[in-house]
């Protein structure tokens, strides 16, 4: 395997982008804040999350996103990784910027973990928008996951729109302290159906750099960025660990 040449920065998303060329990103993976109004804290690990009202957060994420498409490669794909709070607005915002018909999967990440209510049901799964370039050429490879039928026990099916994935607890060995850290396992399930080996992948949120590790262990090129300097310090140290 040919080496990976990664790309890490301490920026904001808008500043980044400018400097990558034209149609060279194979994926976009974006988990951004979430606008829960509230910071998200880890041990001594903290990042702003709060917008005065939704609204305002959209026009955020509206404004970069907006220029970073003319940098995905026409076989490209997007993931936006939002929850509850804004992900019907994301939706109508990539119909309209791309059109209804590059709309690929509303994937359900079912992680489990957390609390419940007594006043609805509990709220346990992110929501990731699959969208794509070119409706008639982007890339796809189905990811393989143990069947649970009795008919098909001990064989693979293609997975479904349902990942069933837990989140990292606070034991885990993978935990690097920093808040709201997705687990490998996902990230590796979406890049490697999402995304062809050798292709480059761009998060321009990239926190503790979930991404950018599961992309390098991948034979991807990682391109990173995040406006928090210990996000950056974290995610290097993760890139530099990993073979
Ligand atoms: C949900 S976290 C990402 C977590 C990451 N997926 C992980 O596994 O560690 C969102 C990140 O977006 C970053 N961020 C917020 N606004 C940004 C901006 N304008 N440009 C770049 N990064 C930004 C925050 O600092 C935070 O690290």
């Amino acid at each position: 395997m040919t080496a990976v040449i990664e790309h890490i920065t301490h920026a904001d998303w808008l500043d980044i982008v400018p400097t990558l060329g034209d149609e060279s990103i194979d994926l976009l993976y974006v988990d951004p804040p979430f606008n829960t109004g509230k910071s998200q804290s880890a041990g001594t690990h903290t990042y702003a999350d709060s917008w005065a009202t939704t609204d305002d957060w959209l026009a955020w994420f509206r404004e970069r996103l907006v220029v970073t498409l003319p940098k995905m490669k026409p076989t490209a794909n997007l993931l936006i990784h939002t929850d509850w709070r804004t992900t019907h607005h994301v939706r109508l915002l990539l119909d309209q910027l791309l059109g209804e018909d590059h709309f690929v999967n509303h994937l359900i990440w079912s992680y489990g973990l957390g609390g419940s209510s007594p006043r609805r049901f509990a709220r346990k799964h992110d929501d990731i928008l699959f969208y794509c370039i070119n409706p008639k050429e982007y890339y796809f490879e189905p990811p393989m996951v143990p069947a649970t039928s009795n008919r098909m026990k001990g064989q693979l099916k293609k997975a479904t729109d349902i990942l069933d994935i837990p989140s990292l607890n606070n034991m885990s060995n993978e935990r690097v302290g920093y808040p709201t850290q997705k687990p490998l396992a996902l990230l590796k399930m979406l890049i490697n159906a999402c995304s062809p080996t050798g292709g480059t992948v761009l998060d321009p949120c990239c926190g503790s750099g979930t991404t950018l590790v599961a992309a390098k262990d991948l034979g991807r090129t990682p391109i990173g960025c995040d406006q928090n300097k210990d996000a950056i310090k974290i995610a290097r140290t993760r890139l530099a660990a990993s073979p």
